[in-house]
This record gives structure tokens, sequence and C-alpha cells, in this order.
């Protein structure tokens, strides 16, 4: 019994070891057909508007062309995990695959249509000093040093470029309600929090609508 153990176990641990890494290598990655994708993003811009510009019904429904992927996969699972609360959107997102959310954000960050607009143009100039400068006597920091100088975003950080001005009102000053609901499970929202929470509303409106003209 001993001889067996000591000499097969390593001859097993070989071939198991051996095993599992031609299967790491030959499983395929999960993919989704070219046609599942295309009707999905339709779907989505049903909603999101024809080139997922935005669109205003009952309530702003974001800009998602441009947008980081990185940031539109935290924001998906964040919505399927509930830890951001919007019944619309748990709906939509926890039926998708991880492949489908994969290349719907692959699909959304290569779209550029004009920003819709539509906010109030004399709240630009304030809007801007706030972006750039962010308010030192509150301390604010400049919204630039996250979300970049000219609003593009980067991994996490979300584009803002473009992005409807009513949607970030409503957003910034909903922020703790909606986002990093579940304290066992902090995530990217809890950078942002104590920003969205020291600004004012009519700073938020000011900054809002130099955003939403931002190509
Ligand atoms: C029935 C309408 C509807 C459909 C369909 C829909 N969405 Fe949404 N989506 C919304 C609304 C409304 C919001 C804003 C939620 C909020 O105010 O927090 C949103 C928000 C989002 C956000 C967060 C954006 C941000 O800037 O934080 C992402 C990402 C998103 N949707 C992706 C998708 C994808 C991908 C699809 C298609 C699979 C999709 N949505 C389909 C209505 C919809
Ligand atoms: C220290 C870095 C940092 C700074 C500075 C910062 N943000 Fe953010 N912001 C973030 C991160 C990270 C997120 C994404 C949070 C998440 O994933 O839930 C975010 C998200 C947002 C969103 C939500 C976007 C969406 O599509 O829902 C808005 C709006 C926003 N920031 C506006 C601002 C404004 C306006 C300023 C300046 C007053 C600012 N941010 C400064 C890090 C920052």
């Amino acid at each position: 019994m001993n001889r067996l153990t000591s000499t097969f176990k390593p001859g097993a641990m070989f071939i198991m070891v051996f095993a599992a890494s031609v299967c790491v290598a030959e499983v395929p990655v999960a993919t989704v057909s070219k046609q599942a994708l295309v009707a999905k993003r339709t779907y989505c811009m049903t909603c999101h508007g024809v080139a997922a510009q935005g669109f205003r019904g009952v309530f702003p429904i974001p800009r998602l062309a441009g947008q980081k992927p990185h940031y539109i996969k935290n924001q998906l699972s964040a919505f399927i995990d509930k830890r951001r609360t919007n019944a619309v959107m748990f709906r939509v997102a926890h039926v998708l695959s991880p492949a489908m959310i994969d290349g719907l954000a692959a699909y959304f960050a290569t779209l550029n249509p004009k920003p819709l607009g539509g906010a109030p143009k004399d709240l630009v100039a304030a809007g801007k000093a706030i972006f750039e400068n962010g308010i030192p006597s509150q301390n604010v920091p400049p919204c630039a040093s996250c979300h970049g100088p000219q609003a593009k975003g980067a991994d996490q950080f979300p584009r803002l470029a473009g992005q409807l001005n009513d949607y970030i009102i409503n957003k910034l000053m909903n922020w703790e309600k909606e986002r990093g609901q579940n304290p066992k499970e902090p995530d990217a929202s809890a950078i942002m929090a104590p920003i969205a929470h020291m600004l004012k509303p009519e700073q938020i409106t000011d900054v809002a609508a130099y955003l939403s003209y931002l190509e």
C-alpha cells in the first residue's frame, strides 16, 4: 500500500496538473454571437437613445456613448448586486451574461454622437470653473483631477462629457440613497460620495450644465 501511494501519487498529481493546464488553455472563452449582441444593444438603445446619446422621457436616461467599459461593467454589476438601486436597470442587467456585458461595454465605448444639450447656457461658465478648479473653500477637489481634463473619464472614472444635465443633477442629489448600498461590499461609489455630499444644489446645476455640452 505504502509503495503504491508513494509511486502513484506523484504520477497522478502530475496528470491532474497537466490536465488542468490543458483545460485552461483549450476551454473556449464564453462568447456571444454577433446577432445576439446586435439584438441586445438595439434593445438598450430603445431607452438610452438611438445612438446611445441619452434620452429624455419621464425621467432622464443617461448617455452611454463613449462611456468607459470598466465603468459600464462596474455599474451593471452594481445594479445586479443591488449595490446601486434602480428597479428598471436591475431587471435589464440581471439577465446579461458576463460575455454579453463585455460585448456591450466595448460597443458603447466606440460611439461618439453629438451631446443632446438642452441645459441653460448661462450656467456653463460657472460650471466650467467648478470642474477645472474645484471649490477650495468647501474642500471640493477639481472634478478634472479624476474625470480627466475633457471629462472623458478613465477606467473606473466615468466619462461625464455630453451627459444629460438633468441625469447628472438627479445622481449627485441622490448619491447616498442609490449607490454603495451594501456596506459589506464597498465599491468605487465611495470615492465620489463625499464630493457629491459637499456640493450645493446650485453648484451641481452649474457643473451639470457645463458637462452636458462637452463633446
Ligand atoms: C427600459 C429602459 C432601459 C433599458 C431597456 C436599458 N436601460 Fe440602462 N438605464 C435606464 C435608466 C432609467 C437608467 C438610469 C438609472 C438611474 O437613474 O440611476 C439607466 C442606467 C444605465 C447605466 C448606468 C449609466 C451611468 O452613467 O451610470 C448603464 C451602464 C446602463 N443603463 C446600461 C444599459 C444596457 C447595457 C442596456 C441594455 C442591455 C440598458 N441599459 C437598457 C433605462 C434603461
Ligand atoms: C477623487 C476622484 C473624483 C473626483 C475629484 C470627482 N469624481 Fe465624480 N466620480 C468618481 C468615481 C470613482 C465615480 C464612479 C463611482 C461609481 O463607480 O459608482 C464618479 C462618478 C461621478 C458621477 C456619476 C456619473 C454617472 O454616469 O452616473 C458624476 C455625475 C460625477 N462623478 C461628477 C463629479 C463632479 C461634478 C465632480 C467635481 C465637483 C467630481 N465628480 C469629482 C471620482 C471622482
